[in-house]
């Protein structure tokens, strides 16, 4: 399978991405107890609701590689999850009942899924500097416009240039991230038939040209946003 909408729940997406590579994105609905039957609970997650999350992210690495070592995982100081012996490289990200995980053998990997709201446009200034703003005022926008569309679709790009930001901070590690400073956008974002393209610059220690890939669920009000090298 390469690239898929899955109808059944609760797995709602996946995306092969290459030999070594796989996506998903995962429909919570199933008890914690579900998941604690696969997944060992190292972290103290005091909220029932995003235990659920957490189990869930986890879960879902190891549905996409099924020898993946949970056991394995360790936490950095800046947070981010990963194994020792990098057999695996991962990333995860979960946003209201869904969970998203990508899972590398070979690359780096960044992964994150956000919910589209008006309220990403009171927020915008803070990730986003002006030179970025005109990438996305172009001409599907104004396609979109004479439906009035726009309103809408401008959310809808925000929100996956926040969402593409996020997945380039997890998949750097590191923390300490500037997001006006450090990731720009260097070009036109390009929708095509299943993806769309966000070409980025990352910019910390020296510049790296990253090619981010988005989507949108407009049923589900859903970006999802990932990024390997
Ligand atoms: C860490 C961060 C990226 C998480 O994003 P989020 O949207 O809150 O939450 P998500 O569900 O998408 O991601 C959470 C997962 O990210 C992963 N993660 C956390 N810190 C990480 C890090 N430093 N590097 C990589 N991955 C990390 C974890 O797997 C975590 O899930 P888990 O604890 O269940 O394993 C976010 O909280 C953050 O700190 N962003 C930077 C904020 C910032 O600098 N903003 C300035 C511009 S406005």
């Amino acid at each position: 399978m390469n690239c898929e909408y899955i109808t059944e729940m609760p797995l709602f997406y996946q995306h092969n991405i290459n030999e070594d590579t796989r996506l998903a994105i995962w429909h919570i609905e199933e008890p914690e107890s579900f998941f604690l039957e696969t997944v060992p609970l190292k972290k103290d997650v005091s909220h029932p609701f995003k235990r659920r999350q957490h189990l869930a992210g986890r879960y879902l690495l190891s549905y996409l590689f099924p020898d993946f070592p949970l056991e394995e995982i360790r936490i950095a100081d800046t947070r981010q999850p990963f194994l020792a012996s990098q057999r695996y490289h991962f990333s995860i990200s979960h946003c209201g009942n869904y969970a998203a995980a990508v899972v590398s053998l070979s690359s780096r990997v960044g992964v994150d899924i956000e919910q589209i709201s008006p309220r990403i446009e009171r927020v915008g200034h803070k990730f986003l500097d002006d030179e970025e703003a005109h990438f996305f005022n172009d001409d599907y926008a104004r396609f979109l416009e004479q439906w009035g569309m726009r309103g809408r679709v401008f959310q809808e790009f925000l929100t996956l240039i926040w969402s593409a930001k996020e997945a380039i901070f997890k998949w750097y590690g590191k923390g300490e991230l500037d997001f006006r400073r450090h990731m720009k956008l260097e070009g036109n974002i390009i929708p095509d038939e299943d993806w769309i393209r966000l070409p980025f610059v990352f910019d910390k220690e020296r510049p790296i040209h990253l090619g981010v890939a988005g989507r949108i669920f407009e049923e589900q009000s859903l970006t999802l946003a990932w990024v390997l090298t």
